[in-house]
């Protein structure tokens, strides 16, 4: 065996070489997929619960990219491309399931497919369209125009990021959007400290299961200095065999390909492609410095920042984000407003169809604490906060909702009762807690989410009483 060099070690982060030799990239990523189909999925989990992602619920997808008016009952179109296992596809496919929508999966792994293919079954989905190719070859594919375009954890992993980003753009319609997932630069530092370490480690000519052999028997080994160790936490689910197991570790350490971006780096991918960020709908305060920073002179320097400017010294402040999910598309309008006020409120996730709780919890003059999951609001009860939370339903517009608060609130004026509005709507829109949709929209654009969200167990996102804590 030959003795490896420091050289051998110290290529550049992002290209691992392929993970056989005489491969390609394209072919050695396309082969880690066929040997190791990710995330690790038993489609019999189908029986139990469904995965539930945020960024392809349809009230969010419609919230950022259609204005919140998309009736997704006729003709909508949507691809899934890199669709893996199928997490984002089942989703998808179930909140379509009663429409006249048309879902296309593209991946180039027939092991992948399989696996989600079986998990459509066991879930009786028949709206889904199987196509075993590469991104690469859309064009060829003449699969058609997409709405929604899903490709999440892709990306990241050919050969050119900016030519898979344009062949997808090319199959946009012209008020479509995507839903993409890239990695964070800065989170995964301890990740790509890792690679290298196995870079230098490995020796060549070994296989697959070979090599996770011996990156197991070294992770076991790790010093505590060592920041892979140290950072383990973020990592365990990934690698473990109760979490993704042998393909999460192989993806994670020993990807063939694997770039990771900050946020300037998005903002220049996106415009290589003709596309504008519409938003990040996962943990979005980790975008905002003014979410971290109370200090008014601090602020102020951030407030001279443009938007842009503003996330990405965000990302750099909260250092922990592994993964940026977002939207993209041609238009910079297509995000529902507060301005618009044909638009209704519609709680979300854990607090979803919670709104009347809420407001009947509010004391007025109290401070009161909301917990969902890791985080913690605190809010100055009102009168008008009480009377707009109960109106928050998704089917009061809300000029409606201003109207209602100022009958029942005389003495409070119109604008009074915006800005409490707005303050409340930034603080937990941030959080993914409350979103806008054209009023009355929900009850016939989308689906019964109280059905979805009944499966038990797993990822689900039934409401966990553990989770939501309200404390007047
Ligand atoms: C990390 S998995 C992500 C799967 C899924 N999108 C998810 O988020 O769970 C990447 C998937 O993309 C597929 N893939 C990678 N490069 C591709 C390409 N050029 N064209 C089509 N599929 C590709 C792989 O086969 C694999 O199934």
């Amino acid at each position: 065996m030959r003795v490896r060099s420091c050289r051998d070690a110290c290529r550049e982060p992002q290209r691992l070489e392929p993970s056989m030799p005489g491969n390609d990239v394209p072919t050695a990523v396309r082969e880690q997929y066929e040997e190791l189909p990710y995330p690790l999925r038993d489609p019999r989990d189908e029986e139990r619960r469904l995965i539930h992602t945020i960024g392809s619920n349809l009230v969010v997808v419609n919230h950022f990219c259609f204005k919140g008016r998309m009736d997704f009952r006729t003709g909508f179109r949507c691809l899934v491309a890199g669709g893996g296992t199928g997490d984002g596809l089942i989703y998808l496919a179930e909140q379509l399931r009663d429409f006249d929508a048309e879902i296309i999966y593209l991946d180039m792994s027939v092991a992948s497919r399989r696996v989600a293919e079986e998990r459509a079954r066991v879930r009786g989905l028949s709206n889904i369209t199987w196509v075993t190719g590469a991104i690469e070859d859309m064009q060829k594919l003449d699969l058609g125009e997409f709405d929604l375009i899903h490709c999440t954890g892709v990306l990241h992993h050919l050969e050119s990021t900016e030519n898979g980003l344009q062949d997808l753009a090319a199959a946009l319609n012209e008020h479509g959007s995507m839903l993409l997932m890239l990695y964070g630069k800065y989170a995964r530092r301890p990740v790509y400290d890792m690679q290298a370490l196995l870079r230098a480690y490995l020796p060549e000519g070994i296989g697959r299961r070979e090599k996770i052999e011996k990156v197991r028997q070294l992770i076991d080994c790790l010093p505590e200095t060592n920041w892979f160790r140290r950072d383990l936490a973020n990592w365990g689910h990934e690698i473990s065999p109760g979490g993704n197991g042998d393909p999460g570790l192989y993806d994670l350490l020993l990807h063939a390909c694997d770039q990771a971006f900050d946020v300037p780096g998005l903002y220049a991918l996106a415009g290589s492609a003709g596309l504008h960020i519409q938003g990040f709908p996962v943990g979005s305060e980790r975008y905002n410095p003014f979410s971290a920073i109370q200090d008014e002179a601090v602020r102020e320097q951030f407030e001279r920042m443009d938007l842009p400017m503003q996330q990405a010294t965000a990302e750099l402040l909260h250092c922990d984000i592994s993964r940026h999910e977002f939207y993209v598309g041609r238009g910079t309008d297509s995000v529902a407003s507060l301005d618009d006020e044909d638009n209704a409120l519609l709680m979300f996730w854990k607090m979803y169809g919670k709104h009347r709780q809420l407001a009947d919890a509010m004391l007025p003059g109290k401070v009161f604490t909301l917990q969902v999951d890791h985080h913690q609001i605190r809010i100055n009860c009102s009168e008008i906060l009480k009377h707009l939370f109960a109106c928050m339903d998704g089917q009061i517009p809300l000029h409606e909702m201003y109207e209602r608060v100022h009958q029942a609130l005389p003495m409070a004026s119109r604008e009074a009762i915006r800005a409490e509005l707005k303050g409340i709507y930034t603080v937990m829109h941030e959080r993914g807690l409350l979103y806008l949709v054209m009023a009355g929209n929900l009850a016939t654009g989308l689906p019964d989410y109280d059905r979805l969200n009944q499966v038990p167990g797993g990822d689900s996102a039934g409401v966990d009483p553990n989770t939501l804590k309200i404390d007047p």
